[in-house]
């Protein structure tokens, strides 16, 4: 089959209720946690994805048996010492950064060498900034080119507690630094610039030893030596950053309305809606409910036709990354010039995503000043496209392949893109909704 996409016309109105898949982050979580549980989890609506499949690939490695019907998920945890595995054994993280940062923490205490690698993307990705603190703790590291996957971690019996500063945003270099610090005797103190607190968030629910709060912007988490996980069974709510791709999809097409239903809307993640509320777009949330600490919405979306420019605040950076592609496609059709700034972030993703933001908008007539950290995105509300335009060669980044669909089906034009299969890692079901609505 191949592997591209071909859309020639754009979207037709529609006014539909739809489900995405289960959310990613929350996912690989669940599956980390229960792995170290006493007794069998359970999780409902886990996300069937490549990402997810080489967490559950990882842990079986580690010696936890797993069992998978459909997107119901059984773990059976063997308690917090419970990984038994071979020598030198390889655990594949695939595309996935959440999966390769986060394991390293609970492999902190491991007494055989572990070898982690990734796909072509991963291994471009920055390790040492998940290395360098992993190794204060006692840990021993060896990366390829002192900063790349392949690594090899080797744990430590005799682990140290930790005060650590992690200043980039980083929620997967802040959570295997609460899963080290779960392993390691003493008290770890994390000052974290914000960034999604999920992992804090089931802490708390698994009522862990553990402790957080906000000042001065910054997060301050303190972790204590963890004996015992309880088994956890979780309904995972659907992803905000999947139905992130529907909400600029409805919000760019024409006498639309949607509703997403049942979607996370943890405050931490949820910056998408902030910025596209900010610039104009119809957003209602519906049904707010508080699961397991988590909060859930049914999210309300329609057409817009007036949309602002926006100066982006930086404090809602970490709370959007993941949904900046689709904010500069909603810039790109804005009256005025939009502007984010401090987003040097997006450019450790699986494709250096500023770069390619401002790619896509060129190839659409849509003119950027783009440095390494900031992008100034001059609006065109009246873009109509009646071009052809290409796209490939982003590192299968699968928020590239998805923005440009989007893209397509709301600007016209004729569009060819590449890597069909890049979904597969965060949202398998994406062109079936599509369909949907068309
Ligand atoms: C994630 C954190 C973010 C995000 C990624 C998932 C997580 O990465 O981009 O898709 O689940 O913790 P960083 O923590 O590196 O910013």
């Amino acid at each position: 089959m191949s592997n591209f996409l071909i859309i020639k016309k754009k979207i037709k109105e529609f006014n539909k209720k739809i489900i995405v898949s289960g959310d990613k982050s929350l996912s690989i979580r669940w599956i980390l946690f229960a792995s170290l549980a006493n007794g069998i989890s359970q999780a409902q609506n886990l996300l069937i994805s490549e990402d997810v499949m080489a967490a559950i690939s990882a842990i079986k490695k580690l010696g936890i048996k797993v069992e998978l019907k459909k997107n119901i998920c059984k773990i059976y945890g063997k308690g917090i010492d419970g990984y038994n595995y071979k020598k030198n054994i390889i655990l594949d993280a695939r595309n996935s950064g959440t999966l390769g940062r986060l394991i390293l923490g609970f492999l902190i205490n491991t007494q055989n060498p572990i070898k982690i690698i990734g796909d072509k993307s991963l291994s471009k990705r920055d390790f040492k900034r998940i290395a360098l603190p992993l190794s204060k703790f006692g840990a021993k590291f060896k990366l390829k080119k002192n900063k790349y996957l392949p690594l090899i971690i080797k744990g430590s019996p005799n682990l140290k507690p930790i005060n650590y500063l992690e200043n980039k945003g980083s929620a997967q270099c802040k959570s295997s630094l609460i899963f080290a610090g779960m392993r390691t005797g003493g008290t770890t103190y994390i000052k974290a610039k914000p960034s999604r607190n999920h992992t804090e968030l089931l802490c708390k629910h698994l009522k862990l030893p553990i402790k957080f709060y906000k000042k001065n912007n910054y997060d301050f988490i303190k972790v204590e030596k963890v004996n015992k996980i309880k088994k956890l069974n979780y309904k995972i709510p659907s992803d905000i950053s999947s139905g992130a791709f529907f909400m600029v999809l409805t919000a760019l097409s024409e006498n639309s309305k949607l509703l997403i239903r049942n979607v996370n809307i943890n405050p931490s993640r949820s910056g998408v809606i902030e910025i596209l509320k900010r610039m104009g777009v119809k957003i209602k949330l519906k049904n707010k409910k508080i699961y397991k600490g988590e909060e859930n919405a049914n999210i309300e979306i329609r057409s817009t036709k007036n949309i602002s420019s926006i100066n982006c605040p930086s404090s809602l950076n970490t709370k959007a990354i993941d949904e900046f592609l689709l904010i500069f496609l909603v810039a790109a059709k804005a009256k005025g010039t939009s502007y984010f700034k401090d987003l040097s972030e997006l450019n450790q993703k699986e494709s250096p995503r500023l770069q390619w933001g401002a790619k896509i908008l060129n190839k659409m007539g849509i003119k950027t000043i783009v440095n390494n950290n900031s992008i100034k995105i001059f609006g065109n509300p009246d873009l109509k496209l009646n071009k052809q335009i290409v796209i490939k060669n982003f590192l299968k980044d699968h928020r590239v392949f998805m923005t440009c669909v989007i893209a397509a089906l709301t600007f016209g034009g004729e569009w060819k893109i590449y890597d069909k299969d890049s979904i597969n890692t965060s949202f398998p079901n994406f062109l079936k909704i599509i369909k949907k609505l068309s």
